[in-house]
C-alpha cells in the first residue's frame, strides 16, 4: 500500500453562479439557494476528502472592469463564503469547511468570535484561509490599504490576536461548581500592536480540548513572506508549484523551515499542493483535448483572454491579438504576481504578440507524460501516488467550482483509483477536522 495522503478541495471561484456559461446550468440549480451546495459536499465527504477551503475576495474591481468581473460571472456576483459554512455544516457529519477571510478587512475580534461559534457549532470541523489581498480595504473604510509585506505583518499579528482571544478563558474558567463560570479566569487583556489595539476577553465558550480545539489557520500565500505567515501561523499551507518531485520537496522544505524558525515543529503544516486536473476516459481522449489545446481558435484564445481579463482587471479582448500589448495595457492596480503568471515563460514581454501568450495559456498537457494534468484517472491517481511515495507529500488540493457535474467528472473514476492504491482513505474519522489531519 502506498502512503496515505490528505485530500481537499478548493471550491475555486468562490460562492457565485457554479455552472454558468456551460451546458450544467441547464440543470436548474439556483446558485443563490444552500441546496447545491449542500449535494456538492455530501459527495466530498462520501469521497473521504477532509476538507473544503472555499474562495473569495468582497470586490467586485474597479469601476472601469465591472463588466469584465460579471460578463461571465466570473468575479462576481458572489455570496460570503462564511455565512454558507453552516449550511454545510448542518449537510454533513465530519467534513471541514474553511472559508476564505481577509486579515486587512476583518476585525479580529469579530473573526475570532465568528470563528470560535463556528467551531462550536460544528464540532470541530471549521478554519478559516486567511488572506491578505489589499484591493477590498477601499470597500471597508478605515486605514488606507498597505503593501504587499506589510499586510502580512497586519496578518501576522491579526492572526496572533485572534489565537490570543480564543485562549482569553483559562482551563477550569467554567467552574460546573454552581457557578456557571468563574470570572477570575478569564483574561481581560488588552492587545496594543503596530496595527490592532483591541480589549479582550473574548465572549465565546471556550474550546473543550483547549488548543486543540481551536479552528484551523490555513494560508495560500507562495512569496517568501508568504512562507513565513504559513510558518508561524498555519495549520495548513495550499501550495501552488510545479507537481514534479523536486518542486514539491524543495517548496515542502522551505515551509518546514519557515516553521522551524518559529520555532514549531516542520510536522505541525500539513502541506497540500494545487491539483487542477482535467480528468477524461481514455489516453485518445486525454490526447485529443492536448491537440485542441494547442491549435486553439480564435474563440477560444478570446475565452482565454477574457479570463486573464478578469484577473488582470484589464481587458484583454479589446487588443489586437497579433500585436504585443501596449507598455501602459497594465495599471497599477493590477497585481504583480498575476502579471508574473501571466507571461510565465514568455521571453520579452514587450516584444510578443497577445497570440502567443495566450497560446501558451491555453497549452495543456498529458500527465501520463508529466507535461499538464490531462489524462485518466489512473493516470492522475500514478501523479498523486508518485508524489506522496517520492517527495513525502502531505496531500493535494483538487480545485474546481461546487457544481455536482463539476465533481462527477473529477470524482466518479478518481476516488476508486486512490483508494485501490492506498492514497485516499476510505471515511473521515468523527473527532473533527484537526484530527482528521492530523491523525497521519
Ligand atoms: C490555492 C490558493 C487559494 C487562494 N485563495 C485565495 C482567496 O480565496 N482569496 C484571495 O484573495 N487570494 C487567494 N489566493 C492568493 C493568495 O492569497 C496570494 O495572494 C497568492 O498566492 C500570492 O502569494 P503572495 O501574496 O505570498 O505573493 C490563493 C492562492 C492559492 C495558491
Amino acid at each position: 500500500m502506498s502512503r496515505l495522503q490528505h485530500v481537499g478541495y478548493f471550491f475555486s471561484r468562490g460562492f457565485g453562479p457554479q455552472g454558468w456559461g456551460r451546458p450544467d446550468w441547464a440543470w436548474g440549480w439556483d446558485w443563490r439557494r444552500p441546496d447545491l451546495y449542500q449535494q456538492a459536499v455530501r459527495e466530498l465527504e462520501q469521497a473521504g476528502v477532509d476538507l473544503v477551503v472555499a474562495e473569495d475576495a468582497v470586490s467586485l474591481g474597479n469601476p472601469e472592469t465591472l463588466d469584465l468581473r460579471v460578463r461571465s460571472a466570473y468575479g462576481g456576483p458572489k455570496h460570503d463564503p462564511l455565512l454558507l459554512a453552516p449550511y454545510l455544516f448542518a449537510a454533513t457529519s465530519r467534513i471541514g469547511l474553511v472559508p476564505t477571510v481577509n486579515a486587512g478587512i476583518t476585525p479580529p475580534y469579530l473573526a475570532a468570535r465568528q470563528a470560535a461559534t463556528l467551531q462550536h457549532l460544528s464540532g470541530g470541523r471549521f478554519g478559516l484561509n486567511v488572506v491578505t489581498d489589499t484591493g477590498s480595504a477601499r470597500h471597508v473604510g478605515g486605514a488606507p490599504p498597505l503593501d504587499h509585506d506589510a499586510a502580512y505583518d497586519r496578518a501576522d499579528e491579526w492572526t496572533g490576536l485572534v489565537r490570543d482571544l480564543w485562549r482569553s478563558w483559562e482551563d477550569g474558567a467554567l467552574a460546573d461548581d454552581g457557578r456557571y463560570a468563574d470570572g477570575s479566569r478569564i483574561r481581560a487583556r488588552r492587545h496594543e500592536g503596530r496595527y490592532f489595539d483591541v480589549t479582550g476577553p473574548l465572549n465565546a465558550a471556550p474550546f473543550d480540548d483547549g488548543r486543540a480545539g481551536e479552528p484551523l489557520v490555513v494560508s495560500p500565500g507562495g512569496s517568501p513572506r508568504g512562507l513565513a505567515f504559513a510558518g508561524a501561523h498555519s495549520d495548513v499551507q495550499l501550495a501552488y508549484a510545479p507537481l514534479d518531485v523536486a518542486s514539491i520537496r524543495s517548496y515542502r522544505a522551505r515551509v518546514h523551515q519557515a516553521a522551524r524558525e518559529a520555532g514549531r515543529r516542520p510536522e505541525d503544516v500539513r502541506v497540500l499542493f494545487w491539483v487542477k486536473a482535467e480528468v477524461v476516459a481514455s489516453r485518445e481522449e486525454a490526447e485529443r483535448v492536448v491537440a485542441a489545446s494547442l491549435d486553439p481558435s480564435d474563440t477560444d484564445l478570446l475565452a482565454v483572454a477574457g479570463h486573464w481579463s478578469s484577473d488582470l482587471e484589464t481587458d484583454l479582448t479589446a487588443h489586437d491579438l497579433d500585436a504585443p500589448l501596449p507598455p501602459d495595457a497594465f495599471g497599477q492596480h493590477v497585481s504583480r504576481g498575476t502579471l508574473k503568471g501571466f507571461f510565465a515563460g514568455v521571453g520579452d514581454p514587450g516584444a510578443t504578440p497577445l497570440r502567443e501568450v495566450l497560446l501558451r495559456r491555453s497549452r495543456k498537457g498529458l500527465v501520463a507524460k508529466r507535461e499538464g494534468l490531462v489524462g485518466t484517472a489512473e493516470e492522475v491517481a500514478d501523479l498523486v501516488e508518485e508524489l506522496g511515495e517520492e517527495a513525502d507529500n502531505d496531500g493535494v488540493l483538487l480545485s474546481g467550482d461546487l457544481h455536482p457535474v463539476t465533481l462527477h467528472r473529477l470524482l466518479d473514476e478518481l476516488v476508486p483509483a486512490l483508494r485501490r492504491r492506498g492514497v485516499l482513505r476510505r471515511e473521515l474519522g468523527d473527532g473533527g477536522l484537526r484530527a482528521n489531519l492530523f491523525d497521519f
